[in-house]
Order: structure tokens, then C-alpha cells, then sequence
């Protein structure tokens, strides 16, 4: 098993770093490459994850051609002829993001079968939403053995309101909206950058999706689709990461072409902490003297609100920012884990319920620590960056599905941190 190494205790974290693809878009736009008839669709600035081979493999088991060109960061995909109604098993069980496959292959296929994702440690991570949106348009659902089975023979267009404005959900439902008869008005929707970029492939496969990031989608569906070729749009995690990153250790640091508009709402935590954050050409900079700032209240919310998906990685900061912050966590019911391990390098902090209460600037000390999940991974790397001593982070495949080369990026920002297997 392979662990990361850090020594921490004076990082001061200076230079350029570079971002990928979105995960979090690249994911779901390797979903919609199932619904064109006819055509090659290629997908650029694809970030080499494992999460990405996932996919791909869910895809190739339609029968569809996926081609990775890890070199040139390129996905090519062949979906024309028939393909498979059923996803694989063995690799939708190991990715939960796999549901968004359902939608794609129901309405290419008018019949789909994908295994009922199991929760993971943030959160039970439902699919209600999906499976009702499905069903107001037209499909009938039945759930047996595990897997569950959609059926439509022709998807109708409908009139679904969200009772929360799911990710997943909007995303299965634009795709399969594509190809139904009629229109599809989607209220309550998702905003996420990422759901933009879907929509904007969508369009050049020749759908008509309009209202993306807004609370409203609208789809016309037309009869089929063809291939495309699309850039993935950055990860504004990836560089939230590294914004993080850079104001914990009172570092100066840019984040080369992270895009402003997907960030605002944690460049204006950051700011009203003290960070200095600028946009330049060609990026964002981030600098910030960690004795100069101030303890903050934060509430993760969907989009345009903070991102769940900064909150581990933000406690962090606030674990070296002296003073009480609290972090309030409102999108999964269970994801706090991170600051269990964080105790163990000596951080205070009560949790009740859905809030954090952290008492920051108390001395961390380097310790063993284990990763639960993929952002709670990147959090204890970071708080290993700024406690004294020595710290060791486990159960890397977690970090893996969500970063490229984190620890080389840390380390060439000039962090002393290594990578070792330790069988
Ligand atoms: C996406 O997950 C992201 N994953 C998550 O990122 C992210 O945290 C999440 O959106 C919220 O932004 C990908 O895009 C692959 P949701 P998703 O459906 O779509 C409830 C990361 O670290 N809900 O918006 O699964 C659900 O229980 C990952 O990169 C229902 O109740 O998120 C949760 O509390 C983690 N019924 C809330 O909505 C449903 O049918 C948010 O879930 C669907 C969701």
C-alpha cells in the first residue's frame, strides 16, 4: 500500500501550479458519449485518473470503442451501431458517478440496466431523484437483485421539479431528455459549472439545451444525436485545492488557467480571511501571511454556493488560522470524518451534527492518518504540510481518483513530501 510522506512544519509553498480537467465533469460527459447514433465524439483535456479508466471501462462495456490517449490527455469515442443495454457490474460497483449512465442508455436504448450504487462513507448518496425523474418521463423502474431496470419506448418530454438540486440527477435527466418526444422543463436543477459543460456537448451532439446554470433547464428532444469534439473544462477543485494550499502555508502561489467565475464563492472565504486573491492572465494568485488572518463561518451549499467539495480542505485552514471557525455542512450527512484524523495531529474541534466548531492555531504535530475519502485525503495531506514532524497518509486510492500528480505539484511548489510504497 502506498503511502504519501511529508515533513512539515515551515512549508511555505511558492511558484506556478498547473490544473487539470474537471473529474467532475469529465465524468458525465463520458456518459453522454453513449447517446450519439453515428459519429466520433472527442473529449479533450481528460485528466488521467482512475476514476477516468473506470468510466471508460463502464462505456466499453456497452460495446461502444473507447480510446484513451493518456499523451495527449484525449478520449475518443465510437458509440455508432447498437450497443449493450446492460452497464457492467464490476465496474459501476466501484464508481457511484457510473448512475449517470442510466439516462444515456435508456433513451438510446429504450431499455437500461445499471447496478443500485451503494453509499460511500460521506453520505447513503440516494437516487431517488433520478429514478422519479425517469419515471415522469415516461419510464417504468424496477429495482431486483441489485440492479435497477428502466424501461421506455419512447421517453416523453415532462414537467419534474427537484426537491434538491441533485448533480447526478440533473445530469441523468438532461442527457436522457435529449432524445425524448417532446419537451423537458427540469426546475430545481443543479448549477455547477460542471453541468454547464455538459449541456455545451450536448448542444454540439445537436441537442437543444437551454437554461444551463440557471435554476431551470429546458430540453427539446430531437430524434438522434452525432459526435462532437470538446475541451473538459478545468477543475475548479483541483485549483480550490491549491488556493487552500498556498494560504496555509503563507505561500504566493499561481494557479495557472483556474478559472475565476468558478470559484467566487470560496475566493470570497479566502478573502474575508485576509488571503490576498488575484486574477493575472494567466491565472490566480494566491498569497497570504497565515498570522494575519482571521477565523470564519462557512455553510457548504449547492452552487452557486460553497462547494461540499472544498469543505475538508478548507477545515484545514481553519485548523491554522488562530481563533473558533465553523464549517457547516449541508449537501452529505456524513462528512466530517477528516477531522477525526486531524485530531490525532493535535487539532481541537467539536462536531454537532451538521457543524464544526474549530478552534485553530493550536501546534500540530505530524502523525500516521488514514484517508476516507477523496477530499478528506487531500485535507490531511495539506494539514501534514504545516504540523511538525512527520506525517503519513494512507489509503492513497481515494486521493487517486481525484488528483494527478498532487504530491509532485506539492513538492514542486516546494513542499517536502514523497510517495512510498510500503508493502
Ligand atoms: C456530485 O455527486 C459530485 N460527484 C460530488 O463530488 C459532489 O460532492 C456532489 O455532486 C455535490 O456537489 C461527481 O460529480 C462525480 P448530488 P452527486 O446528487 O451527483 C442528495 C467529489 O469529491 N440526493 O448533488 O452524487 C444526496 O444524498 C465528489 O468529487 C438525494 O437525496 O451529488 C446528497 O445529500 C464527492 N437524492 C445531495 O443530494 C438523489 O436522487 C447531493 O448529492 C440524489 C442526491
Amino acid at each position: 500500500m502506498d503511502k504519501i510522506i511529508i515533513e512539515g512544519g515551515n512549508t511555505r509553498l511558492q511558484g506556478e501550479v498547473t490544473i487539470e480537467g474537471a473529474k467532475n465533469a469529465v465524468l458525465p460527459l463520458l456518459a453522454a458519449t453513449i447517446l450519439p447514433v453515428e459519429g466520433k465524439t472527442v473529449l479533450k483535456n481528460v485528466p488521467i485518473l482512475s476514476d477516468v479508466f473506470t468510466m471508460n471501462h463502464v462505456v466499453r462495456g456497452l460495446n461502444i470503442a473507447v480510446d484513451f490517449d493518456e499523451a495527449l490527455n484525449q478520449v475518443t469515442v465510437d458509440a455508432t451501431g447498437a450497443i449493450l443495454d446492460t452497464a457492467p457490474y464490476e465496474y459501476v460497483s466501484q464508481m457511484r458517478a457510473s448512475i449517470v449512465v442510466l439516462g444515456p442508455i435508456l433513451a438510446r436504448n429504450g431499455h437500461a440496466k445499471v447496478s443500485m450504487p451503494g453509499g460511500c462513507t460521506i453520505g447513503s448518496r440516494p437516487i431517488d431523484l433520478h429514478l422519479k425523474g425517469l419515471e415522469a418521463m415516461g419510464a417504468s423502474i424496477h429495482q431486483e437483485g441489485g440492479d435497477i431496470s428502466a424501461t421506455a419506448e419512447k421517453l416523453k418530454g415532462a414537467h419534474f421539479y427537484m426537491d434538491f438540486p441533485s448533480v447526478g440527477a440533473t445530469q441523468n435527466l438532461m442527457m436522457a431528455a435529449t432524445l425524448a418526444e417532446g419537451t423537458t422543463v427540469l426546475e430545481n436543477v443543479a448549477r455547477e459549472p460542471e453541468i454547464v459543460d455538459l449541456a455545451n456537448l450536448l448542444n454540439k451532439m445537436g441537442a437543444r439545451v437551454s437554461g444551463a446554470g440557471t435554476e431551470t433547464l429546458t430540453i427539446r428532444g430531437v430524434a438522434e444525436l452525432h459526435g462532437a469534439e470538446h475541451n473538459v473544462v478545468q477543475d475548479r477543485i483541483e485549483a480550490g485545492t491549491f488556493m487552500v494550499a498556498a494560504a496555509m502555508t503563507s505561500g504566493n502561489v499561481l494557479i495557472k488557467d483556474a478559472v475565476w467565475e468558478h470559484n467566487r464563492p470560496l475566493i470570497s472565504k479566502l478573502r474575508e480571511m485576509g488571503v490576498d486573491v488575484r486574477e493575472e492572465e494567466a491565472g490566480i494568485r494566491v498569497k497570504s501571511d497565515i498570522s494575519k488572518l482571521k477565523p470564519v463561518t462557512v455553510k457548504t451549499l449547492p452552487h452557486p454556493g460553497f462547494p461540499t467539495d472544498m469543505q475538508a480542505q478548507f477545515t484545514a485552514l481553519m485548523a491554522v488560522v488562530k481563533g473558533e471557525s465553523t464549517m457547516i455542512e449541508t449537501v452529505f450527512e456524513n462528512r466530517f470524518q477528516h477531522l477525526e484524523e486531524m485530531r490525532r495531529m493535535g487539532l481541537h474541534s467539536e462536531i454537532l451534527r451538521d457543524t464544526a466548531m474549530i478552534h485553530g492555531g493550536q501546534r500540530l504535530q505530524g502523525a500516521q492518518v488514514m484517508s476516507t475519502d477523496l477530499r478528506a485525503s487531500a485535507a490531511l495531506i495539506l494539514t501534514g504540510l504545516v504540523a511538525q514532524g512527520q506525517t503519513k497518509v494512507g489509503q492513497l486510492s481515494h486521493l487517486d481518483r481525484g488528483y494527478y500528480q498532487f504530491h509532485e505539484k506539492l513538492a514542486q511548489l516546494g513542499a517536502d513530501i514523497r510517495r512510498e510504497s510500503e508493502d
